[in-house]
């Protein structure tokens, strides 16, 4: 069976009191949107319509930019209504696909659910997404006759009685496409809103004997919408509490599961630990027995078993061996790797560089652009001085190197084997292995009397 989401993203979203769309604001890192079509593209479907208007070049241009999505777009110039919206949807819509009619400013709708949509939807069967939710404010209320759905009415045309009705409607339907066609020719605006509800196709095809079956969702915020900041914000937390569980049932300890962020996606082995306020971007992997300090974002960040990272600690696009251990306040940047056993202290910034086995870099220092051997200690207040102003050099330390505090390393530059850099050295030729080199004025001491303030009287 073929099925077609129609994403439903027109909307200017007032409530969000906003510049940029509605379903463009992020939530857990990806666009709302964006959650939508990852999730039904899991449907396999023969492709996906995404209904656009308020913003709509942003729209397109962000979904381009930020995923591999082939969106069939669609486009409605003036919100007339949901109902209205799945019109504009129509002409890349077969009659024999099932479409699934979602909505953009939904984001947690689960695959599961979406399936059993689907698999509801047939010749004779519409699947409508209902819930039965404490609190109905807002929604459309579902109406049942000696227990069948007969149609939907909303929040804003219902009378007292159909207010205290507590089965919501969802948005989300699916249905075939052929039925849709016809049904949707029948909808008018004759309501409080002047609007063209989609909803209003349910009591139609009731009456054209068309069985319409409710489906459940498999948690409550699986429904829940976005329209203003505040439901934003709820939603991440709910979000994030889900991600966290995930995480501890996979055998995670997590400090605080309450504060912590995942906006993309993390894997984790056994017994790692995740302090407070740790935020994971993009695809992060920590191996077996890792430990993550407090205050930590992690970007693109592998880190092996039993490594440790401590508190304030930034990680980009670095690959981290197991072992090893990062921090205090380190800083590495993109194309960082570090071998196993390797330390990284306090105030050490890295970026496009390989650290061999056991190498260490304690404290105070910049190391960019280079290949550093293995056993290598590099003492406080190095710097690598990888840029002269026009382009990028590399530096290569081979293993067992010594480099004095202080030192700087201008690049194009090699240190060969067991070498050691005296302190304050300032080294821009290569250095020879095993030797000492020292770049620096030589010391000496002068005979000397200080200068006193003139006028002061010299007894
Ligand atoms: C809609 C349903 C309501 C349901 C609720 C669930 C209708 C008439 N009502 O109400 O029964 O309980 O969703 O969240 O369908 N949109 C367009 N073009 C338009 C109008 C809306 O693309 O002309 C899009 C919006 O961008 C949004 C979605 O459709 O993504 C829903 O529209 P919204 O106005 O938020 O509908 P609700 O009043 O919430
Ligand atoms: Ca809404």
């Amino acid at each position: 069976m073929s099925v077609r989401p129609i994403v439903l993203a027109a909307g200017k979203g007032t409530r969000m009191r906003s510049l940029l769309p509605k379903v463009l604001h992020r939530l857990a890192g990806r666009p709302l949107l964006v959650h939508v079509l990852d999730t039904v593209a899991g449907l396999d479907p023969v492709g996906i319509t995404v209904v656009v208007g308020h913003g709509s070049e942003a729209v397109k241009a962000t979904v381009s930019a930020e995923t591999e999505h082939e969106v069939d777009w669609a486009e409605q110039t003036e919100q007339l209504g949901t109902g209205h919206a799945v019109r504009m949807g129509l002409n890349t819509l077969a009659d024999d696909d099932i479409a699934l009619i979602t909505y953009g400013d939904v984001p947690l709708t689960s695959l599961a659910t979406y399936r059993a949509l689907v698999d509801t939807a047939d010749d004779t069967t519409l699947g409508l997404l209902t819930l039965e939710t404490k609190d109905p404010t807002g929604y459309g209320r579902i109406l049942r006759s000696a227990g069948a759905i007969v149609g939907i009415v909303e929040q804003k045309d219902a009378t007292p009685d159909q207010l205290t009705i507590h089965e919501i409607n969802a948005g989300v339907i699916a249905v075939k496409g052929a039925h849709l066609k016809s049904l949707l020719t029948r909808i008018n605006n004759d309501n409080a809103q002047s609007e063209y509800y989609l909803t209003d196709i349910i009591a139609l095809a009731v009456r054209d004997g068309i069985r319409v079956q409710a489906v459940n969702p498999g948690t409550a915020h699986e429904v829940d919408g976005v329209n203003s900041r505040i439901q934003l914000a709820t939603l991440e937390r709910l979000h994030q509490r889900d991600i966290a569980e995930e995480l501890m049932a996979n055998g995670a300890t997590l400090a605080d599961p309450a504060r912590i962020d995942v906006r993309g996606s993390l894997t984790t082995g056994q017994d790692v630990l995740i302090d407070v306020n740790v935020v994971f971007e993009g695809e992060c992997v920590l191996g077996s027995g890792v430990s993550i300090g407090p205050n930590c974002v992690l970007r693109n960040a592998r880190i092996g078993d039993d490594t440790v990272v401590k508190s304030h600690t930034s990680i980009e696009d670095s690959a981290i061996a197991d072992n090893a251990s990062v921090g205090p306040y380190a800083r590495l940047r993109p194309g960082t790797e570090l071998d196993s056993g390797t330390h990284i202290g306090n105030f050490v910034e890295t970026k496009n560089t390989r650290l061999g086995p056991g190498s260490k870099v304690n404290h105070l220092s910049y190391v960019g652009d280079s290949t550093v051997g293995s056993k290598v200690n590099i003492g406080a207040g190095t710097i690598f001085c990888n840029y002269d102003g026009a382009n990028k050099h590399h530096t290569t330390i081979e293993d067992g190197v010594f480099v004095g505090s202080n030192s700087a390393l201008v690049a194009p530059l090699t240190v060969g084997a067991g070498a050691t850099i005296g302190a304050g050295s300032t080294v821009s030729q290569d250095a020879p292995s095993g030797k000492l080199t020292v770049a620096r004025a030589r010391q000496k001491s002068l005979d000397w009397i200080r200068p006193v303030k003139s006028g002061k009287r010299q007894d």
